[in-house]
């Protein structure tokens, strides 16, 4: 008879295995991965992705089922057991359709064009988009019964892994830039983790990160090629699929060290025997002028004609000095191998004026009852920029990813009042109409 015991271990064992992006060596679990330092044993890199056994036709199914979080996609998750799922509902996260941008861009342009918001600012977690990552960091620790973590994080990141690792029962010391949010610092420490307020820039909070991971040999991220953050945000693939049964033409997005357009290009890669027909979106992605490294490479390598080792040239900005400390990554390691995707994807870098910040978020909050957090108006902002720069085309749809909401950026809020009178009686008030807000709220974004 045979034993199910045995059986069922070598199941599990076959659900997905880590392939070297470098040198394709395999480690067949991700304790064994933990185990060797989060490296390849071969060559040392720590670019790994992850490869399944599982069946992608099952996706239509789970498409039609119900949606309460990502890890409806459990089968294309390095995780075994359900029973260690860590979750507060994130990642099934709505598609929205933003007619008042498309109508802009008829009016103004003539274009005929289909924009959608994903909504990562309704994720369950923290309310942004590191929640799926931070989910899932959390289920594999829990399973693997990882007990010391540590992350370096200019704030949302940070956030989101704080309450899922606490969930999980496990330690997760935070080093945070000296010029990060308060708000952020408040909640890592409301859920009793460790914030280090490093005195400097987030290069020097990960470089603190690194020596104390070393000395206390405490597992840390291994930054934005780590597999667990990929594995996360690829479902943003299966998402749109199951929502918009498409992927967009055009994907935006605030970049900071750039996972996002990285998870995309996986999960594309993933479901190619099953979805032959899909391609990458064009990445138009999005940096603040106060802190643009990748924008500027991209627009020196762009007027010499993307020469030979072009991606390998960029600058490191020291302190950067920016309204949205969120996105503030001046020395951007990952930019080789995001600035080659974007490439091939067709797409570009743009910089958005940080004057501009809280008229995009006015203007969204006006006209889509949403405000974003300023990350989200970094993205937003792009989405013009884009436009007016002819690199949305008749005919694109295209997906502006709502990263966070305004519960991450208070001050950001308050800098939106604009309606307030102050009065001491009746006859100074009248009553008002809302739509003669509109002209104003446009014009200070476009002028
Ligand atoms: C809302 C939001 N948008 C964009 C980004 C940039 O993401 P990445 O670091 O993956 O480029 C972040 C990073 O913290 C973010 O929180
Ligand atoms: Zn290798």
């Amino acid at each position: 008879m045979k034993n199910p015991i045995r059986k069922r271990t070598i199941m599990r064992r076959k659900k997905y295995h880590l392939k070297c992006v470098n040198c394709g060596t395999t480690t067949p679990t991700f304790g064994k991965w933990l185990k060797q330092n989060q490296k390849c044993p071969n060559c040392g890199s720590t670019y790994s992705e992850i490869w399944y056994g599982s069946d992608y036709r099952k996706l239509e199914k789970i498409f039609k089922g119900p949606a309460t979080s990502f890890w409806m996609y459990f089968d294309f998750l390095p995780l075994y057991m359900r029973r260690n799922i860590v979750s507060f509902y994130e990642g099934a996260s709505p598609v929205e359709k933003w007619s008042f941008l498309e109508e802009y861009a008829k009016n103004k342009y003539n274009l005929d064009i289909e924009v959608f918001a994903y909504r990562n600012d309704l994720n369950g977690g923290t309310g942004t988009f590191k929640d799926v990552a931070a989910s899932l960091a959390a289920s594999i620790f829990k399973e693997r019964r990882v007990k010391q973590y540590c992350i370096a994080s200019t704030g949302n990141t940070a956030t989101a892994y704080a309450k899922y690792l606490s969930k999980a029962g496990v330690n997760c010391s935070v080093f945070m830039p000296e010029d990060s949010l308060i708000t952020s610092q408040a909640f890592i420490n409301s859920y009793g983790q460790r914030v280090f307020k490093v005195m400097g820039d987030y290069a020097k909070a990960k470089s603190v990160a690194n020596e104390y991971a070393k000395e206390h040999n405490v597992l840390i991220s291994s930054g934005n090629t780590d597999p667990i953050r990929i594995e996360a945000k690829k479902t943003m693939v299966f998402e749109w699929l199951r929502q918009i049964g498409k992927l967009p033409d055009v994907y935006i997005q605030a970049v900071s060290g750039g996972t996002g357009p990285l998870a995309i290009d996986k999960g594309i890669r993933e479901l190619s025997e099953v979805r032959p027909d899909l391609h990458l979106p064009r990445f138009i992605l999005v940096q603040s002028d106060g802190c643009d490294p990748m924008v500027q490479a991209w627009e020196k390598a762009e007027a010499a004609g993307f020469p030979e080792g072009w991606e390998k040239d960029y600058p490191i900005l020291d302190n950067p000095q920016t309204m949205v400390p969120t996105l503030a990554t001046g020395n951007p390691a990952s930019y080789p191998i995001i600035a080659k995707l974007v490439k091939r994807s067709n797409g570009s870098f743009v910089r958005m004026n940080e004057k501009k910040l809280v008229s995009v978020g006015k203007l969204i909050a006006y006209e889509q009852k949403v405000i974003p957090g300023p990350a989200s108006a970094v993205c937003v902002a792009g989405f013009f920029l884009a436009l007016k720069q002819g690199k949305i085309k008749n005919g694109d749809s295209v997906m502006v990813n709502i990263g966070e909401g305004a519960t991450r950026a208070p001050r950001f809020v308050e800098q939106m009042i604009y309606t307030t009178q102050e009065v001491s009686s009746a006859k100074d008030c009248e009553p008002h109409n809302i739509s003669d807000f509109r002209e104003q709220l446009w014009n200070d974004l476009i002028s």
